[in-house]
């Protein structure tokens, strides 16, 4: 972190995510921001900025908060480029290769899994994401999750425990001894190293009573719950989530009005994957339902090597946008403050006096333009912390 004060001056459209006066964006024009050891402590009129140590000159540009990422499977090693050929060539997406990238994860150093990660991170912050959350899954025993875990604590700390990704082949004909595993030994060495827990709950992988055991557990010792649920037809774990006050279920592609009432009276965010319908060519959730139903709805990338190997946000933001009938406020929105909400974070997702002086200097007059100019490179300059990047 540096210190001294740093005022990001002349910004054409400042996005504060601060909805006090009716706009859930809280745009501010030809505004100011002052920050000052890592943190916003001012925004306002360019006109009665204050004196800094240091300034930038947005020259009229948008400025956003950092894209919250808050659903990402980093650890892993190996890629899956021909199973998406096949799909693209008419294959199905079942979740199956997850295996494949379980050999490679296990086989993989500490060293090769951390440059992964590393590099993943790296491209998420060129493209404005500034907070993520990193999940393991790709271990499958005590080890390799722990050490995946341990991994993305480097980098993060919105680290997930997603033992319960799949059953592992060695544990294919006994998944209740697998479930017991995941309670008892791994999670106790993941534990140390994650905030979260998680469950892929879903035909194939875990049914509502082996999800709802895991994630007790896991909540016993002290982890948030998070789940990933409807994702490839309609079943049960979006509601468990919210009977277990999970932060997020994230997915949400094959809803009831039951799932969407029960999302509607909950805490519990809706956090859409987009970049996985799109590298799995399946339909896109309707944002739109959840939205009207007053659902608090998330976009994240899904970042993973099998079902959506993006690590842009700004990808989403135009998925979002063009397929599932999301406004681009809504989208630029659930992009920032969306994510936090999933995060259950606070000091992140808005810019406003006390947050982390995280944001993003666009090379465009709005915020509109992420989804109007899909591809572009339209991040100029990320500030992490308060520091350029
Ligand atoms: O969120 N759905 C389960 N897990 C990942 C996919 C993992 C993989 O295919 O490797 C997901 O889409
Ligand atoms: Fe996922």
């Amino acid at each position: 972190m540096t210190r001294g004060s740093l005022l990001v001056d002349h910004i054409g459209e400042l996005v504060t995510n601060d909805d006090r006066d009716g706009d859930p964006l809280g745009v501010r024009r030809d505004a100011a921001l002052l920050v000052e050891d890592g943190e916003v402590v001012w925004t306002g009129p360019a006109r009665h900025a204050p004196a800094a140590d240091r300034r930038i000159d947005a020259g009229g540009a948008a400025v956003l908060p950092g894209f919250v990422d808050s659903h990402a499977h980093l650890v892993f090693a190996g890629d899956r480029a021909a199973e998406f050929a096949a799909r693209m060539a008419g294959e199905r997406y079942t979740g199956g290769g997850i295996r494949t990238t379980v050999g490679a994860t296990r086989a993989a150093s500490d060293d090769d899994l951390r440059a992964t990660v590393g590099r993943l991170r790296a491209e998420m912050l060129r493209q404005g994401t500034t907070t993520v959350e990193i999940k393991s899954g790709y271990g499958l025993n005590v080890a390799d999750e722990a050490r995946s875990l341990r991994i993305a604590a480097e980098f993060t700390g919105d680290t997930t425990f997603l033992g319960a990704h799949v059953v592992p082949a060695e544990y294919a004909d006994r998944p209740d001894d697998y479930v017991g595993l995941v309670c008892g030994p791994m999670l106790a060495a993941a534990a140390p190293y994650a905030r979260w827990i998680d469950v892929f709950c879903e035909r194939g992988a875990f049914d509502a009573d082996h999800a709802r055991a895991i994630l007790a557990c896991g909540q016993a010792a002290g982890l948030g719950v998070r789940l990933h649920a409807n994702q490839l037809g309609p079943g049960p774990g979006v509601r468990l989530g919210v009977e277990l006050g999970a932060a997020s279920v994230d997915h949400c592609t094959h809803l009831t009005d039951a799932d969407v009432d029960a999302l509607a009276g909950s805490e519990t965010v809706a956090t859409l994957l987009p970049g996985a319908e799109f590298s799995t060519r399946s339909p896109y959730p309707d944002a739109r339902r959840l939205l009207d139903a007053g659902v608090t709805v998330a976009l994240a990338t899904d970042c993973n090597p099998g079902s959506s190997y993006t690590s842009s946000m700004p990808f989403c933001v135009a998925l979002a946008v063009r397929e599932m009938r999301m406004t681009p406020a809504e989208a630029v929105w659930a992009a920032t403050a969306g994510g936090a909400a999933a995060l259950r974070r606070t000091d992140v997702g808005r810019l406003t006096p006390g947050a982390r002086a995280d944001l993003i200097i666009l090379d465009a007059p709005s915020h509109l333009h992420l989804a109007y100019r899909p591809g572009v490179p339209l991040i100029r300059q990320v500030l992490h912390n308060g520091v350029p990047r």
